[in-house]
């Protein structure tokens, strides 16, 4: 791997939503979600793999947290080397051989299975969040709630897990105001206009963490469940949504998905300076016929269950060739 030529100046990138299911070849929603990762890595690996110093997900590496779904995100991404959480873990996958990857959780994950297959050995916390620094700036990594079946619109928000504020708090406290972070988060840090079923999904005190935010030098907040590129700037800060390796979210009230192309997120830092790109990956998966009836969002999942939910998680053969 080739690293930035100094100490302020690198390249990261940002995947989310993975939602990886029991085998290579599991299909959701008609996409296989094994394969359209390993073509974003592909991608990344033949634009990118000069200037990057890592890889940072932002959450939903599986639909449901089981040992035999964290496999199969092992597999796609050729997860090599052990080591305690947060790692960073190192990729095996071809030409992003030994990048780092920092994983942060999202709501489909759970912590022991997270941990167990993802960071074997290392011991389970309550909490999945984490900070560090890199070449000058410090990431503030916020684990927020995780659920996987829960009715939406949600009737209460959940509180941003405590000991993440906690973190936050401490982080802020400690740093001079100019020192540059950057906060990755799973659920979105504010409402987002096209997406107004978003806005139900949000931490209960983000109000805190923006006021703990505020007189902070913070470059950008990324984060992801919502399955869409979005920008908006809250406080003069960048909050940006990114779409997901697997199906995303159309606009609109109700949760429809598409089989609109992933996104992944080049970010730059040069001179304290942040930049981003976000680049679109055509992983000639095409569109698929989406079935009437089948239901399209965790509530969906909860009251249906049995069959109507193996509809969404149906087995077949992918007909592309990776
Ligand atoms: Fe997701
Ligand atoms: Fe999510």
């Amino acid at each position: 791997m080739n690293h930035s030529p100094d100490n302020e100046s690198f390249g990261f990138i940002q995947i989310t939503d993975c939602h990886l299911m029991d085998t290579p070849h599991s299909l959701l929603r008609g996409l296989c979600t094994h394969f359209t990762l390993r073509r974003v890595l592909q991608h990344i690996a033949r634009h990118h793999a000069g200037e990057i110093d890592f890889i940072l997900g932002t959450g939903d590496y599986v639909c449901f947290p089981t040992e035999r779904q964290y496999g199969c995100f092992a597999d796609a991404i050729q997860l090599r080397a052990d080591g305690p959480f947060p790692g960073p873990r190192a990729l095996g996958f071809a030409g992003l051989e030994d990048v780092p990857i920092y994983l942060l959780p999202g709501n489909h994950d759970g912590n022991e299975p997270f941990i167990r297959c993802l960071f074997p050995g290392s011991p389970v916390p309550d909490s999945l969040d984490f900070a560090f620094t890199h070449k000058g700036i410090r990431f503030i990594c916020l684990d927020t709630p995780r659920y996987v079946m829960r009715p939406l619109p949600h009737a209460d928000l959940d509180p941003m897990c405590p000991s993440s504020m906690r973190l936050l708090e401490r982080e802020c406290a400690a740093l001079p105001d100019d020192a540059p972070i950057i906060v990755a988060m799973h659920l979105p840090a504010a409402p987002i206009t096209e997406l107004p079923w978003a806005a139900c999904e949000m931490p209960s005190d983000m109000d805190r963490a923006w006021q703990i935010l505020e007189p902070k030098n913070v470059l950008a907040i990324l984060h992801g469940h919502v399955h869409a590129t979005k920008e908006r700037t809250v406080q003069g800060v960048p909050v940006l949504a990114l779409r997901a390796t697997a199906n995303q979210w159309a606009d609109g009230a109700e949760l429809i998905p598409t089989t609109q192309r992933p996104h992944y997120r080049v970010v730059r830092i040069r001179d304290g300076q942040f930049s981003h790109e976000n680049v679109e990956v055509d992983t000639e998966w095409g569109n698929v016929d989406l079935e009437r009836g089948v239901p399209m969002n965790e509530q969906g999942f909860a009251e249906a269950g049995g069959s109507a939910v193996e509809h969404l998680f149906y087995n077949e053969p992918p007909n592309r060739e990776f």
